[in-house]
């Protein structure tokens, strides 16, 4: 039984490496919508990734939620002399904070014995605010560490969920609902096609930033989520998907 489990899963990760074209996928097996076991074996299967192919003296970039919160409970500690240093991705986007990503990368550092750093804006940010933000000396340098960096770790989320979970205006909402947003990551919003519809204002990557330079991970589950891991592999870029048979069957049955 194990090992025809074990093929069925082999099996979903190659149709969805067809169907959102990504070049590498681990599923792995339950659905974390339904069991919160499932998304730390999401997270155990990340780390196991991530010290492949991290190499000495890289940066890792990572984003916020409960997702990439259960990578850093797996962390641990790397060879030594790696000298990894973990970096918010953005600025604050509106998370609580065990979900935000300056909490999420000093848990890292700490589990795998490596460096990390801050990045301090306000969340959310206005436009005069962030015109000046930017030209504060230790922006600018936290910033051009973050651009720097060799490896991104990220969450999706599905668009309206995450702009409630943010509180975001019922502006904001509206404009969501009338554009048909599905999915979001980073701080944009995306529809079905994988169009960006909306963006939250802040510090750090950019989606232009995500080029060929960096190796990008993806992690997200649960079947609630496969309409939007669908939308944002639709133009989104990412090395490699981590996620679980729940959304693997979702996005598969369309
Ligand atoms: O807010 C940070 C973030 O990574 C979003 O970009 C993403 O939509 C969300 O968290 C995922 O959260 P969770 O892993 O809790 O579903």
């Amino acid at each position: 039984a194990l090992i025809g489990d074990l093929s069925r899963l082999d099996n979903l990760e190659d149709q969805l490496k067809r169907t959102l074209s990504v070049d590498n996928v681990i599923v792995v097996p339950g659905d974390s919508d339904h069991n919160p076991q499932i998304k730390a074996e999401m997270g155990k299967a990340s780390v196991a990734y991530l010290q492949s192919v991290l190499q000495k003296n890289n940066t890792v970039a990572v984003t916020g939620g409960s997702t990439i919160a259960a990578v850093a409970d797996a962390m641990k500690p790397l060879p030594e002399g790696t000298d990894v240093l973990f970096v918010p991705a953005r600025g604050g986007i509106g998370e609580k904070v065990e979900n935000q990503a300056s909490r999420i990368v000093s848990e890292m550092a700490r589990r795998s014995n490596s460096q990390y750093r801050m990045l301090y804006v306000p969340d959310p940010i206005s436009d005069s605010t962030y015109e000046l933000i930017i030209q504060e000396p230790h922006v600018i340098d936290a910033l051009a560490v973050i651009k720097a960096s060799n490896i991104v770790l990220h969450g999706i989320g599905d668009a309206l969920r995450m702009a409630e979970r943010r509180k975001s205006s019922q502006k904001v909402l509206d404009l969501l609902k009338s554009e048909n947003a599905v999915s979001e990551a980073f701080g944009y919003y995306f529809n079905v096609d994988g169009d960006i519809v909306y963006k939250v204002k802040t510090v750090g990557l950019q989606l232009e930033d995500m080029d060929k330079s960096k190796h990008i991970i993806t992690v997200a589950g649960g079947a609630s989520k496969g309409n939007a891991i669908n939308s944002y592999f639709k133009q989104g870029k990412s090395n490699m998907l981590i996620t679980d048979q729940g959304a693997a069957e979702k996005i598969l049955r369309g």
